[in-house]
């Protein structure tokens, strides 16, 4: 049993997209900072905390055969499930351990250059917080990233008293952790018809009765029941990253990779007025209500100029997210509607659709000469900020892919 952490229930298997190392290059460099890998080409290290059953990394592994995907977690079934994966499938870029992140510390790992933890530090307590920063600290290699997700204040405010209701409730129930969250959601459900103000008064209970009707039991008990579950403010997250010499890249959600996306005006004036870097996220975070952020963090900041910036963004493949068919290429925000429904956007997505390429490529291959490579670099933020597109590694031979597929389609 780890301190404040919940034995014995396995986690769902989930992709998580903004870990890719592709989209935390681009991150990167949206925010200035040279990226670990000069091209998808060089060989790089990468490293999960707390990688669950190992599903992000196996596919990483699978579309990244120049990197070294090691994934570490506490629980031996999550272990032996992505060992199994990689195995099953013929990927040999693995590297699978089960222990805690104190217990890694002490290992003789070759540096990384990217470390990344999703889901795992609001859930854990300081302690552990403590050793996964220390991880980062020691074994990132300088211009390394790391990535942390969390729980934010002030957006999980409300729900502070509704977890303590429902760990307590948890807490004199003497079955199985599932059977006793089922048993607590019921109550909860129960206390709302019977006028309970304070659950009726909140939309984060109804969002909570909602997914449990809706998601997988392993993903419910992780995300509400663990103990130590702690949200936390972005400024001291980024003090304690300071603290280890890890300085605050950007946050890796799409839509919040520019500003003048989804802030006013007046609302970008105020946070630029903000003293130092961290202040203008809290100041973000409470213009926004944050409820979640994912936070990139870089060690030894090598900074880009704007032309330098400008090539990056220029020389960056994407990919058409096959999900998204039909846009109207528009996006509601709090700063209001944003419409993109312009020749750039359109020929974005007609290339695309051959597959991903280069944004310089389709710029240097527009139909219409008015666009520019401005015009298509400027759209590509819009179109990767709604997700119908995505920024990946140049494309390369996958053979181990097809097994992949079938081995997560079958589960192991
Ligand atoms: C909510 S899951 C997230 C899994 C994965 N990152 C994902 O997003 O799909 C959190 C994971 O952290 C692991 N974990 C929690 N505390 C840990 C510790 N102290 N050392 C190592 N792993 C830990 C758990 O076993 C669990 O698999």
């Amino acid at each position: 049993m780890i301190e404040g952490y919940l034995p014995d229930v396995p986690y769902m298997a989930t992709f998580i997209r903004e870990i890719a190392p592709s989209w935390l290059d681009r991150v990167a460099v949206g925010n200035g900072v040279l990226p670990p890998r000069a091209s998808s080409q060089q060989s790089f290290r990468y490293c999960e905390l707390g990688c669950g059953l190992g599903v992000t990394p196996n596919i990483l592994a699978a579309t990244c055969p120049s990197g070294v995907f090691v994934g570490i977690d506490v629980l031996d079934y999550h272990i032996d499930y992505a060992k199994k994966t990689s195995a099953a499938s013929g990927i040999t870029n693995t590297l699978f351990k089960a222990g805690t992140f104190e217990e890694t510390l002490d290992e003789q790992f070759e540096a990384f250059d990217y470390i990344v933890a999703h889901g795992v530090y609001s859930w854990i307590d300081q302690a552990n917080c403590n050793h996964l920063l220390n991880f980062m600290e020691r074994f990132l290699k300088p211009g390394g990233l790391c990535y942390i997700s969390y729980n934010t204040l002030p957006g999980w405010n409300r729900w502070a008293p509704v977890q303590k209701l429902l760990l307590s409730i948890i807490d004199s129930c003497e079955d199985d952790p599932i059977t006793c969250f089922k048993t607590a959601v019921e109550t909860i459900r129960e206390m709302k018809i019977l006028g309970a103000r304070y659950l009726n008064d909140n939309v984060m209970v109804d969002e909570f009765l909602n997914r449990a009707d809706r998601l997988q039991i392993g993903y419910l008990v992780h995300e509400y029941l663990i103990p130590a579950w702690n949200p936390a403010y972005s400024i001291d997250v980024s003090s304690e990253c300071k603290k280890r010499g890890l300085t605050f890249v950007g946050n890796a959600e799409q839509i919040k990779q520019r500003d003048d996306f989804i802030f006013k005006k007046n609302q970008i004036q105020l946070l630029d007025s903000s003293s130092y870097p961290s202040l203008r996220e809290l100041n973000k975070d409470i213009i926004l209500n944050t409820s979640f952020r994912r936070d990139v963090f870089v060690k030894s900041a090598k900074n880009l100029n704007t032309e330098e910036i400008f090539n990056m963004k220029s020389e960056q493949v994407f990919a058409l997210n096959p999900a998204s068919k039909d846009q109207d290429f528009m996006m509601r925000t709090a700063a209001g509607t944003l419409r993109f429904d312009n020749q750039a956007a359109k020929e974005i997505v007609a290339k695309l659709l051959c597959g991903p390429i280069k944004l310089s490529d389709i710029a240097s291959d527009c139909m219409d000469e008015s666009v520019t490579t401005g015009d298509v670099v400027n759209t590509a933020d819009a179109l990767w900020a709604v997700d119908i597109i995505r920024p990946v590694d140049q494309q390369v031979e996958c053979p181990s892919l097809d097994k992949l597929n079938a081995a997560l389609k079958l589960g192991i």
